[in-house]
């Protein structure tokens, strides 16, 4: 499953990277985007994932993040999360990016992780930047929508489209892809930008590559090595190949 290059690159490598998509938690039954079962198949993005869509209709858009939150706080990390944890373990220096807003990676116990696209367990006010956890947001019986101390409108702290990412977490993602060894892209169809475009940038400042999803996609044809399979069922036993093949393992 894994090449020899493959196995020599990550004996050797000190510093990984691993971006991850919405493929890594599909095993644990958090729906992907893209796809045939995947959520923008059912729902339009246009009408529940931006700013304006937000402002317009706060209940709909509510109404869809709460349903997203009661799924995601019923699931657990697979064994994919789990081989990212021991992963950070092996290596020197390593790195997870990820688009998934679902906290499963903090949940399965990762440590260092750039969440390019916030998390759906945080919420902050549109207007002073209060930031709200779950369990201290108050739905109004009045607009059924949280409202901050500020009297503000309160927001899930996810990206939507036409928004920025986070500038720091974009910066690091962006760097440490230009300086790791490996770089894996896992569980993600690498279309939505900028986080697209980090596996080609590694790939361009001469890292080792690799993909690991269910099926090709868009760069495929542009990485090292490409592994076709479930993240749940790959990366476990990557990790035991990279800890039988050396002793970095603790
Ligand atoms: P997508 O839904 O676009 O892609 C999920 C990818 O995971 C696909 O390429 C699948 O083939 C693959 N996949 C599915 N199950 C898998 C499994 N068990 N193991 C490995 N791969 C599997 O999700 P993302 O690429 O994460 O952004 O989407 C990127 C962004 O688009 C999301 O963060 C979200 C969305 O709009 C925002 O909301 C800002």
């Amino acid at each position: 499953m894994f090449s020899n290059l493959l196995i020599q690159r990550l004996t050797a490598a000190k510093t990984v990277v691993v971006l991850t998509g919405a493929g890594v938690s599909a095993e644990s039954g958090v729906p992907t985007f893209r796809g045939e079962k995947g959520l923008w198949k059912h729902y339009r993005p246009e009408e529940l994932a931006n700013f304006d869509a937000f402002i317009r209709n706060p209940k709909l858009v509510w109404e869809w993040y709460n349903f997203r939150k009661n799924l995601i706080y019923k699931v657990n990390p697979n064994p994919g999360h789990f081989a990212l944890v021991e992963m950070e373990k092996i290596f020197e220096n390593f790195y997870l990016i990820t688009q998934n807003v679902d906290n499963l990676h903090q949940k399965a116990g990762s440590q260092k992780i750039y969440e390019l696209h916030g998390n759906i367990m945080r919420n902050r006010c549109v207007d002073c930047n209060k930031y709200y956890n779950d369990d201290q947001l108050i739905f109004s019986e009045k607009d059924q929508v949280p409202h901050c101390e500020c009297g503000g409108l309160i927001r899930p702290d996810v990206v939507w489209f036409g928004e920025s990412l986070p500038a720091y977490e974009l910066e690091m993602s962006f760097k440490i892809a230009r300086i790791c060894d490996a770089f894996f892209s896992v569980g993600t169809s690498a279309v939505v930008q900028p986080a697209a475009s980090l596996p080609l940038e590694a790939i361009q400042a001469g890292a080792y590559v690799v993909e690991i999803n269910s099926e090709p996609t868009v760069i495929t044809n542009y990485v090292h090595e490409s592994i076709i399979g479930k993240s749940g069922e790959v990366l476990p036993k990557l990790v035991k190949e990279i800890q039988h093949s050396s002793n970095k393992s603790i």
